[in-house]
């Protein structure tokens, strides 16, 4: 493991949380992609807007399901409905990951100069998305996260840290989604970490991964 690798993943929830906050900025593109059409067409933002759908959503799901969900899992008695909102989760992955490569299509292909028979329908699509994604996200933030944080133990972070090392991809995924916010103008994240507990809060973010870092 190299010394850069190793720094990103000395805390595997900051990574994720950070995720979370340039998946925000994908949805304001999509929802500016949205209230432009028909008639205002940035190739290069519909190609990288494109190319996130295609691969950060399916792969940060992954994470979340092979890596987060079932050390999480294991902590929770057998009857805790928290079962049932991380299958919840589940369920509302797959139906995102289908959505993303649906309206991901649709961008190359407008791109591409394809014709626009029906831009309500393709705003229609996009809204349904970025709205799901972005209430996915804040339950996420909200409920799971939190419980990460309160429930994990260092081992199980370092389950979740040996995923990733295996999973170098999820680092390419992050600078992707940063290639796209930079080209919509945020140099860095507009949106902050959400939950920071207490006994991490010592004045600055070492552990979290840095804008900069990804
Ligand atoms: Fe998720
Ligand atoms: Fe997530």
């Amino acid at each position: 493991m190299n010394a850069q690798l190793d720094e990103k993943i000395i805390n595997p929830l900051g990574l994720i949380e950070l995720d979370h906050c340039w998946q925000l900025v994908l949805c304001d593109a999509l929802e500016n992609i949205a209230d432009q059409l028909p008639t205002t067409i940035d190739p290069r933002l519909y190609a990288l807007t494109s190319e996130v759908l295609k691969k950060v959503i399916s792969h940060h799901n992954m994470l979340e399901e092979e890596a987060l969900f079932p050390v999480i899992i294991k902590h929770l008695d057998a009857e805790s409905n928290l079962r049932n909102a991380v299958a919840q989760l589940k369920i509302e992955h797959e139906t995102d990951g289908e959505h993303a490569l649906e309206i991901a299509h649709e961008l190359d292909r407008i791109a591409a100069g394809g014709l626009m028979a029906n831009p309500e329908m393709i705003g229609y699509m996009l809204r349904g998305f970025f709205e799901s994604l972005r209430r996915h996200i804040n339950w996420e933030n909200q409920t799971i996260l939190p419980l990460a944080h309160e429930l994990l133990s260092q081992n199980d972070l370092n389950s979740i840290s040996n995923w990733i090392i295996h999973h170098p991809e999820t680092f390419r995924c992050s600078r992707l989604l940063k290639e796209l916010g930079r080209h919509i103008g945020h140099r860095d994240c507009p949106y902050q970490v959400p939950y920071i507990p207490k006994s991490e809060h010592s004045g600055d973010l070492k552990d979290t991964p840095s804008n900069d870092n990804i």
